[in-house]
């Protein structure tokens, strides 16, 4: 197998893009990558696309053909990638997949959601937990993380304000990057008595409904210096699975796909969850964040709510999560955070993060999910190829 590097990388402003359709957006995404790339269009193999639900938010399906024909690439295979918040991340993983194997040579990794154009987004999001067992039950996905949260607070004591506090972090971080959704800090006070959701989330323990895109290339590591000076290496591309219900758990305190994903991917690169510079970690709800950091093996089980606290987990501490603002504070449009979450880490790996910039970041990691863990995808780059 190759190793492989990524040469280029971009994301559209996220949140409520009214002036811009779908295509729009991902041919935005994509252009701006392959430039980042110094490539040019014609010469790119192929390209996958993270897209949840094109159907249920725009009535679109078919996207490879869309994209292939509105970004100029067709005839070049685009292939659309599914699962539902990991997508993107799942996207990502075919492109580093095809090109290791030596299928092709530059591959664009692509995802992209409008989730704004619909009047309720909340059932179109609900296609992604179990239909029958959870959806048509009345369950959505505030309430089914409202469950995990209520559930880590009685096993393991975390309180409302640790929660709280993820997402007063995320803000923070958000407040320094221009393309985020929410560029304005808030407090745990604040997030406290903002609108219950479902209890205990409130709105501002919520990733919000978002338009967005971005995009990666990828091509073999051997070839990434005549593209750029700042590759980024792939140490490791992981990805488990769970049961979609999650009511068919041991435990719903846990994401085991995470936990699998995330150990064999530390196992591959051969590192320790503590080499981590920087982690991008898929906080749909304040309780994701702070599982994310247990399950990743930065912190013990039961032991997260006091590192957000203690801000270990905030710029230049232990461990940098979310410097972009996280799917909080960037936003969370579906099948493009996964590919949002590689870009920024590549950027903070490369010196590129300007304001939110972490000192000397070397390694880095991205964990995006699916559903409720039902999929997880882990990415782990580097700035040296070798480590
Ligand atoms: N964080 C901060 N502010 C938010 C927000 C969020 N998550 N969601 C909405 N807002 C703000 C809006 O900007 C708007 O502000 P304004 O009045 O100043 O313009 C206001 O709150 C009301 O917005 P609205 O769109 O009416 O909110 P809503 O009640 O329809 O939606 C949620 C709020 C939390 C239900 C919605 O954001 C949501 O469903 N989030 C979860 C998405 C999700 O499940 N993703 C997949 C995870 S697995």
């Amino acid at each position: 197998m190759r190793d492989v590097a990524i040469v280029g990388v971009a994301q559209t402003k996220f949140g409520e893009l009214w002036n811009a359709s779908f295509r729009d957006l991902v041919v935005e995404a994509g252009v701006n990558a392959i430039q980042d790339a110094n490539m040019s269009g014609d010469s790119i193999d192929a390209m996958y696309i993270g897209n949840m639900s094109g159907g249920l938010f725009v009535g679109q399906e078919h996207i490879g053909a869309l994209i292939a024909e509105h970004s100029g690439l067709a005839p070049i295979p685009v292939t659309r990638v599914e699962a539902a918040c990991a997508s993107g991340g799942l996207a990502l993983r075919q492109a580093i997949m095809a090109v290791a194997s030596g299928f092709y040579d530059k591959v664009v990794a692509a995802g992209v959601e409008k989730m704004t154009d619909v009047v309720d987004a909340t059932p179109a999001i609900a296609a992604a937990s179990d239909q029958e067992w959870e959806a048509q039950q009345g369950v959505t996905f505030p309430s089914l993380y409202a469950m995990m949260a209520r559930r880590h607070m009685y096993e393991y004591g975390t309180t409302r304000e640790q929660l709280a506090a993820f997402a007063v972090l995320d803000h923070e971080n958000g407040s320094l990057n221009p393309k985020a959704q929410f560029q304005n800090k808030i407090t745990v006070e604040k997030v406290l008595n903002s609108t219950p959701v479902a209890k205990p989330m409130n709105l501002l323990d919520c990733s919000p409904v978002s338009d967005g895109a971005a995009a990666v290339v990828v091509c073999p590591a051997e070839d990434a210096h005549k593209y750029t000076d700042t590759p980024i290496y792939v140490q490791a591309s992981t990805q488990a699975s769970d049961t979609i219900a999650l009511h068919s758990r041991k435990s719903i305190t846990t994401l085991e796909a995470t936990v699998n994903a995330s150990r064999k991917a530390y196992d591959i690169a051969g590192i320790k969850p503590n080499q981590i510079d920087v982690a991008e970690v898929h906080d749909c709800f304040s309780i994701n964040g702070l599982l994310a950091i247990e399950d990743l093996g930065f912190f013990e089980k039961g032991k997260g709510g006091q590192a957000i606290e203690e801000g270990l987990i905030a710029r230049n501490s232990e461990v940098s999560v979310n410097t972009s603002g996280g799917l909080k504070a960037r936003g969370h449009p579906l099948g493009a955070t996964g590919l949002a979450q590689a870009a920024e880490v590549t950027w903070q790996l490369r010196g590129d993060a300007d304001k939110r910039q972490v000192d000397g970041a070397e390694i880095g990691l991205t964990h995006n999910v699916g559903g409720t863990g039902g999929t997880v995808a882990i990415h782990i780059l580097s700035r040296d190829q070798k480590l």
